[in-house]
């Protein structure tokens, strides 16, 4: 199915392999830098020597988003106290249990970057097919990384699947883990480019109640969401344990 918000630039008439297969895969029309309109396409992607790359045609003056799980952003966390961090409190992890966790909303990835880094085995759901390829491509490129990144995304297992869909489909895992998305908020009030622009290229904000049920029906220990620091709780329930931070907070309901 055609996406006609998204195009994949090329620089040639001549696309490259590569271009011409990603643009199959995915549905996308090829276009020339020349054939580039005010808003249209809103999004292209690009695939030069930093890999695939997501733009805005609207931020033009921003770098294009990328899944690089080599850089110092991601590096920093992962060796600054990574067991202190809420994201590892919440999902239990200690010296002797590491649990297996099954991330249903992988995004760019580097959630469950970090909890690969911690040494959790991952399998990574994302339904969305752009975000799908932008974290295949840098999960790959990764392999030729650092050998911490490279030994840590060797713990990762990406799906191409809608949770909802696909959970009957999935074993149990130890940890069920979910980062729906927050509602758009205006540039400025941007914590992140690379979620920003996710925000807009998604243009939605998930919160279904029945995917908490189902998490909940998958996981053999937890389930744990991310939410915004001020967000109700997700479908109005109590969590049994939260950990907050300063501007999101990690809920955690117990299985039982
Ligand atoms: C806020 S982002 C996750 C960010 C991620 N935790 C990270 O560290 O980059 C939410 C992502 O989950 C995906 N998503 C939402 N609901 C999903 C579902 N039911 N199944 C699979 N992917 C889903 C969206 O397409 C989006 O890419």
């Amino acid at each position: 199915m055609m996406n006609e918000r998204v195009g994949l630039l090329t620089q040639a008439a001549a696309p490259t392999t590569a271009e011409s297969a990603l643009a199959a895969r995915l549905g996308l029309p090829l276009v020339l830098p020349a054939e580039l309109q005010p808003g249209n396409p809103e999004f292209y992607l690009c695939i030069d020597v930093d890999g695939l790359s997501l733009h805005c045609q609207e931020q033009n003056g921003m770098r294009g988003v990328t899944v690089n799980f080599d850089n110092h952003t991601l590096d920093r966390r992962a060796k600054d106290a990574l067991r202190q961090q809420n994201l590892i409190k919440a999902i239990g992890l200690k010296k002797h249990v590491i649990p297996r966790v099954l991330d249903c909303t992988a995004g760019l990835g580097s959630d469950a970057f970090l909890l690969a880094r911690a040494g959790c085995e991952v399998t990574l759901l994302e339904r969305n097919a752009i975000v799908h390829a932008l974290l295949e491509d840098g999960m790959q490129r990764a392999v030729h990384g650092s050998p911490q990144t490279g030994e840590a995304v060797s713990r990762m297992r990406l799906l191409f699947a809608d949770f909802a869909n696909y959970a009957a489909n999935l074993d149990s895992f130890d940890v069920v883990y979910l980062d729906p998305m927050y509602p758009l908020r205006h540039k400025s009030a941007k914590s992140k480019k690379s979620m920003y622009l996710l925000q807009r290229l998604l243009d939605e904000a998930d919160e279904d109640e029945e995917v908490l049920t189902l998490a909940l029906q998958r996981a053999s220990s937890r389930v744990v969401i991310k939410r915004a620091k001020q967000s109700p709780n997700y479908g109005n329930r109590q969590p049994d344990i939260s950990f907050k931070g300063s501007s999101s907070r990690f809920d955690v309901y117990l299985a039982c």
